[in-house]
């Protein structure tokens, strides 16, 4: 071969390689063009005559993070994974108005003035008994029917790494007592963490829990279940319920069962485990009482990675407890951003909170808070890769 068709063999490969290097960008751009914060236009609404928006948070590091003030709720989370494309790691809709659905199960929002059961609809305090809506069979679910979920928000967007968003609750609302004031501030930095600090008032004795109802999938939202994922949960026990999900009041040690989560572990492992638990739950749907690590003030509940994005989250929460949901009541009843369906256990739900029927379980942490009191939580999502 004489050193010309040498050169140009040479130069035939430079070019096919080139071409090749090109398609594979092509394919992350397109990627990437197909994972960007739902159009801040289909939230431009009136939901209960008030005005609703999408408001964004950025880093420097390409997290972002759309919400909306109906419900206070997370819409996207955007973060890269392994090979640093973007997946939107968390369920939801792609415009305002499919929030105000009363099937909407809970994507994303502010959950109170108590998040979680209370059972049988009743509570008392002071030799008062209050009486709730029962939205969950027999129970109270997420502070009722017209809960923090379904309020519109007043909002305020602080900077670009932070919103904050305030509302009131008249006393007697959803039955609970005390005219209430709500602020929940979201926020990123550029360790790619999102915190959410909570703050409330009240001018009347009155029960708080709250939290946020994200479903996760960190695999990207549409992609499929949530059983490969790995989950680690810093818990050596949890609160057993009966068969309506309300806590006995026992403390159940986790050792040799399904819920030991205190290695990592894939969810699917031990999901279909004959256990009563599991029967009752219809899988996993269980408060964790959190090992207390207070490191900061905060305990380290759970890790959590998505099987084929590598994306991580760590959750560190100022709460005594998490619930751990795996998504066992979905059942493609809604569309999502990306044009999938709420396929069973394609997302999950872990909700930093107080315990369940804390209000008629006097051995759990108290849910209590007395007028001049600040009801203060933090809990804090930070997202990396492995
Ligand atoms: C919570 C509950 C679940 C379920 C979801 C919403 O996480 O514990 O039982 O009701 O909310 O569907």
């Amino acid at each position: 071969m004489n050193k010309q068709s040498k050169l140009s063999i040479f130069i035939l490969m430079a070019m096919l390689v080139g071409s090749c290097q090109q398609g594979t960008n092509k394919n992350k751009e397109e990627i990437q063009e197909a994972i960007s914060l739902p159009d801040a236009v289909e939230f431009r609404d009136t939901i209960k005559g008030e005005e609703i928006s999408l408001f964004t948070l950025k880093n420097k590091r390409g997290m972002e993070v759309a919400l909306t003030n109906f419900g206070a709720r997370i819409v996207s989370l955007i973060v890269s994974d392994k090979d640093g494309v973007n997946r939107d790691v968390v369920l939801g809709f792609n415009k305002a108005e499919d929030y105000n659905n009363p099937e909407e199960p809970y994507f994303g929002p502010i959950v109170g003035p108590f998040g979680n059961r209370i059972a049988n609809g009743k509570f008392s305090l002071d030799g008062v008994e209050y009486t709730l809506p029962q939205n969950n069979g027999p129970n109270t679910l997420h502070g009722g029917l017209e809960g923090l979920h379904f309020v519109v928000w007043q909002a305020k967007q602080l900077s670009d790494e932070a919103v904050e968003f305030t509302c009131v609750l008249p006393d007697g609302k959803e039955g609970f007592p005390g005219d209430r004031a709500f602020k929940v501030m979201y926020s990123v930095n550029d360790n790619n963490e999102l915190t959410i600090a909570y703050e409330a008032k009240t001018d009347k004795r009155t029960v708080l829990n709250l939290t946020n109802h994200a479903y996760f999938n960190l695999n990207g939202e549409g992609s499929g279940t949530i059983l490969n994922h790995q989950l680690q949960i810093f818990a050596d026990q949890i609160t057993p319920v009966n068969e309506t999900l309300i806590p006995t009041g026992e403390l159940k040690g986790v050792k040799e069962t399904a819920f030991d989560f205190t290695a990592l572990k894939a969810i699917g492992k031990d999901i279909e485990q004959d256990d009563e638990q599991l029967t009752f739950g219809k899988g996993y749907d269980h408060n964790f009482v959190l090992n207390e690590t207070k490191h900061d003030g905060y305990n380290y509940a759970c890790r959590l990675i998505g099987d084929q994005s590598g994306i991580v989250m760590d959750i560190y929460t100022a709460e005594p407890g998490i619930q751990f949901y795996s998504g066992n009541f979905m059942a493609d009843k809604v569309t999502l951003k990306n044009g999938a369906t709420d396929s069973f256990r394609t997302g999950l739900c872990l909700e930093p909170q107080h315990f369940p029927d804390s209000p008629n379980q006097p051995s759990f942490p108290s849910t209590e808070v007395n007028p001049g009191e600040v009801y203060k939580t933090t809990s804090v999502y930070k997202f990396s890769v492995q």
